[in-house]
């Protein structure tokens, strides 16, 4: 999950991503962010979506080049219910076709798998062939509804396994984070920030 092949690191994220997560969707291009949100979304409805996503029942997975969060994969689940979710996917322009989106995906439906979600949800427009692909590729059925299309994925039941790969990539994720915010603060030591 937390391989380098093309340049990425992948974690969860925490609530002190918030920012970077609000600027990341900020800096989606117009067609991307379409299909993200499945409508027009200007700057004001991505800041407060950011603002409110860091809650219990939503779990967010990043990937990071060079230290910039490019991309993202959210799980939140559904209702009050215990064993639905919905996913939702972002890797910016520049970043899109290089493998991202698939591992995000792996990382989501791991975490999901864990947690004894049941059903995934996925949600695009019926023209995002991309975010389709994505899903069929993940095991989801397809099915189209007027100009959307819902992709709906049941992932296995925890095992021993399963765990152990998570809190493995928690481990990773954890010391990478780590040495990122080190590196950060000698820059801003070198530059003389606050
Ligand atoms: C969907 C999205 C997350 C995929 O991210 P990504 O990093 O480009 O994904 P990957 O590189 O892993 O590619 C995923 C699959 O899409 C395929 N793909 C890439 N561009 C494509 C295109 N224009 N048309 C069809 N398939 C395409 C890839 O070939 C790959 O399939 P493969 O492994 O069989 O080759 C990204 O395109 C995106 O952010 N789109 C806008 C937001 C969005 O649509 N979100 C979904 C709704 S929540």
């Amino acid at each position: 999950m937390n391989d380098h092949s093309d340049g990425g690191s992948i974690r969860k994220l925490w609530a002190a991503d918030g920012p970077a997560f609000r600027d990341h969707l900020l800096r989606l291009d117009p067609a991307t962010r379409r299909n993200r949100f499945g409508m027009v979304a200007g700057d004001e409805f991505i800041s407060r979506y950011a603002k409110t996503s860091f809650t219990l029942d939503t779990l967010i997975h990043g990937v990071f080049v060079d230290g910039h969060l490019v991309g993202v994969g959210e799980l939140r689940k559904l209702g009050t219910s215990r064993t639905e979710a919905e996913a939702a996917f972002s890797v910016e322009r520049d970043h899109q076709g290089h493998g991202f989106g698939s591992r995000l995906m792996k990382a989501v439906v791991l975490s999901a798998r864990n947690r004894r979600i049941r059903r995934i949800y996925m949600n695009c427009l019926a023209s995002n062939s991309q975010m389709q692909r994505l899903a069929l590729k993940a095991g989801a059925e397809l099915e189209y509804e007027g100009g959307d299309v819902v992709g709906l994925m049941v992932p296995e039941t925890p095992s021993p396994v399963s765990i152990l790969r998570e809190a493995m990539g928690d481990g990773y994720g954890w010391a990478t984070a780590v040495v990122e915010l080190q590196r950060r603060s000698v820059i801003d030591g070198l530059f003389g920030r606050a």
